[in-house]
């Protein structure tokens, strides 16, 4: 890998970059490391306003998984997020609305934010919703549903945001698994211009469900005749309720005084629930103190956040970085922040580029597999775009390849701004592996070094091989650190840090089981990593993801990185098939460019890609070329489905919730492609 220096490229204006340089990057780090009660006790104070000081850091230990932060302190969400910035800049831009079509963009001031918080607070307060409750939020990425996110934990309440997409089964599941009483729903949602219900995909979730008592239900789509049939006592339409909490309305002075809750550092902020990709659904708490502190720390250090930036992550609320990085790091931290409700190429392949120009974004953070969209389009919707105010570029989600990165670098960062490959995962709440503007030497492929708090080690089952291996079986092993530089190994973090997840709700066992006990001492990322010789981390990608063919192992994110390397090959995905003489075989899916390619051609030139640059015992056994792969909202191929596909399984209906994809349709043609050659 060759560095790649972008240090002198990158000049910060005279107030100079959060972290001046290396060697201070070193040193905080060293000290976040080895006296984490001094270090996070002064950022702990930086970055938060506390109602009451606390007067213990950490406590708790990976053992028992019972890990707290700052356990006797009181903080108020409202007040670090909205209130002193309403204050201090009342008429400032807090809320960019980008709309699904354009011209429905707005914008929300500080003032208004904190206005519309305590009304929305006011109505489940009013809905007798208590500290501790569980309120769902089934909304798209829009004022409305960070109003509905930030009055809850005004009251105390914990929120369980789900993504905006997902099917009334997925939704179901998740009330049921929370007993989440009170729901904020939209009644329709705009996607490509089309109009989509979430109201009456409610009503089918929650049919049965005693337990929910209300349905608070904002006009998104104004007038629309469509039905969403509205129960009689359960549902309210919530602008109209709103309205009796204003001037002249009969609840004016009901809960006027209603004052922003002072939560105990330790209190639940809210959960999560991980993809729902596997297995049934798991809800990971995160908690107040810890988890703000984090994410306005990390934002600040990766992105370089200075005083009137806008920021713009155009990832879905639904989701951890939409939590961590949309909402809750850019209001602490009081900059603008982007709503982003719709797709990269809707109305047209430009939107992206436009966003950024109209609104003089500084920072802009996607994942790959928006990267490597709007790449396969070419550089020529650019070309009206200057994206002059950009200082920092972020990816998230999965390894970013070279060839995506390269074009990111060049023609988004335009040769000139930060690119940071930022590895984090929702467990973890805040990004734990990046490069940082104006301190750390990039490399191409590379999240770089560990930020403050986070301790990353590379661990090998003694007994032989440096093999990477993931038995859920197991509980303990015998295991010990990689010292040296240069090696791979499984991915942990030793120790803890402010953001961790504390559980999953009801079920702290298997909280235990996935990350805490396999290997005592040590939180198990999953992933599998290259630590290079100047220490710098490449996230190889899950561990469950590794192939063994003839009893060598490759990663499927390394035969897909290669495999990308080929100029006609937009995306690929890989997995393991059963395989009577190799144990496993490997099966290529491969997006192409210009469907018009030559198949037999490609195929070749790709099997040959693989052979020299990997192995001959890489060689694939079957090459299929597909439309598209399915995958998760967040981007992540699901490879789940393709290895139930290679083995024969074409049952559809075995697959699980398809309508948690991003693209459900791609299955059906992928099923009829393997059948022809299997
Ligand atoms: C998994 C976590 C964190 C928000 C998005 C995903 C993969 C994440 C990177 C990166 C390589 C990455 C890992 C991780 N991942 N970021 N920069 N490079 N891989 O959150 O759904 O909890 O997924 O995403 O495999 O374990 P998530």
């Amino acid at each position: 890998m060759s560095n790649f220096d972008c240090k002198n490229k990158f000049k910060p204006d005279t107030e100079g970059t959060y972290i001046k340089s290396f060697k201070e990057y070193q040193s905080l780090h060293k000290k976040s490391i080895e006296d984490p009660q001094a270090f996070w006790y002064e950022k702990a104070h930086e970055f938060l306003n506390w109602d009451k000081s606390f007067t213990k850091v950490s406590s708790g230990n990976l053992k028992y998984g019972n890990v707290k932060y700052f356990e006797d302190g009181y903080l108020s969400v409202y007040q670090n997020c909205v209130l002193r910035h309403k204050e201090a800049n009342p008429n400032g831009i807090a809320l960019i609305y980008e709309a699904d079509n354009p011209e429905e963009a707005r914008s929300v001031t500080w003032l208004e934010l904190s206005q519309q918080v305590q009304l929305y607070a006011r109505v489940l307060k009013q809905m007798g919703v208590k500290k501790g409750d569980v309120v769902t939020i089934y909304m798209s990425t829009s004022p409305e549903a960070i109003y509905a996110m930030f009055a809850c934990s005004y009251i105390g309440a914990v929120h369980s945001v789900i993504f905006g997409g997902f099917s009334s089964d997925a939704i179901k599941a998740r009330v049921l698994d929370s007993k989440s009483e009170v729901i904020f729903t939209q009644n329709f949602t705009k996607r490509r211009g089309r109009t989509i219900p979430m109201k009456t995909t409610i009503n089918k979730a929650i049919e049965g469900i005693d337990f929910v008592r209300k349905v608070l239900v904002y006009g998104r789509v104004k007038n629309i005749k469509e039905e969403i049939n509205m129960k009689p006592n359960r549902d309210i339409l919530l602008e109209s309720l709103l309205e009796e909490f204003q001037e002249g309305g009969k609840y004016e002075n009901v809960y006027a005084n209603l004052q922003p809750m002072s939560m105990n550092a330790e209190d639940p902020l809210f959960l999560l629930y991980t993809s729902g990709s596997t297995g049934k659904p798991k809800a990971l708490i995160h908690t107040t103190g810890g988890y703000l502190l984090n994410a306005a720390l990390t934002h600040k250090t990766v992105f370089d956040i200075r005083k009137g930036d806008r920021f713009g992550c155009v990832a879905d609320i639904g989701w951890i970085t939409g939590h961590t990085y949309i909402v809750y790091a850019p209001m602490l931290n009081g900059v603008s922040t982007v709503l982003f409700e719709s797709t990269p190429d809707y109305p047209s392949i430009t939107r992206y580029w436009e966003v950024i120009d109209k609104w003089g974004l500084t920072q802009f953070y996607t994942s790959p597999t928006a990267v490597r969209f709007v790449m396969s389009c070419g550089t020529d919707p650019l070309k009206d775009f200057s994206l002059k105010s950009l200082r920092v570029i972020g990816s998230v989600g999965e390894p970013i390849g070279v060839e995506a990165w390269n074009w990111y670098f060049k023609n988004v960062g335009k040769s000139r701004c930060y690119l940071v490959d930022t590895y984090w995962m929702t467990e973890s709440g805040a990004i734990m592996i990046s490069a940082i503007p104006g301190a750390t030497t990039l490399k191409r492929g590379s999240a770089t070094l560990p930020l403050f708090g986070i301790s990353p080690q590379l661990l090998v089952k003694n007994g032989g091989s440096k093999s990477i291996e993931l038995s859920m079986q197991k509980k303990q092993r015998k295991f010990s650190e990689i010292a040296e530089n240069d090696q791979s190994g499984i991915l942990t973090i030793k120790g803890h840090w402010p953001s961790i997840t504390r559980t999953i709700l009801g079920n702290h066992k298997r909280y235990l089981e996935t990350y805490l006990s396999p290997y005592p001492g040590y939180f198990l990322t999953g992933d599998s990593a290259y630590r290079d010789m100047d220490g710098y981390y490449f996230i190889k990608g899950r561990i469950d993801d590794v192939i063994n063919v003839c009893a060598h192992r490759f990663g499927t994110s390394e035969l897909e990185s290669t495999l990308t390397l080929h100029p006609k090959a937009v995306e690929v995905a890989v997995v393991g098939m059963p395989h009577k003489i190799k144990g496993e075989a490997i099966f290529v899916f491969c997006v192409l460019k210009d469907k018009h390619t030559e198949e037999m051609v490609i195929k070749n030139e790709l099997k040959s890609l693989l052979q020299t640059s990997i192995s001959k015992i890489a060689s694939p056994e079957h090459i299929v070329i597909v439309d598209s792969l399915p995958k998760t909202r967040s981007g992540k191929i699901m490879r789940r489905i393709l290895k139930k596909i290679v083995r024969k399984n074409y049952e559809v209906a075995t697959y699980g919730d398809l309508s948690t994809l991003l693209n459900p349709d791609s299955v059906d043609s992928i099923v009829s492609n393997v059948k022809k050659i299997l």
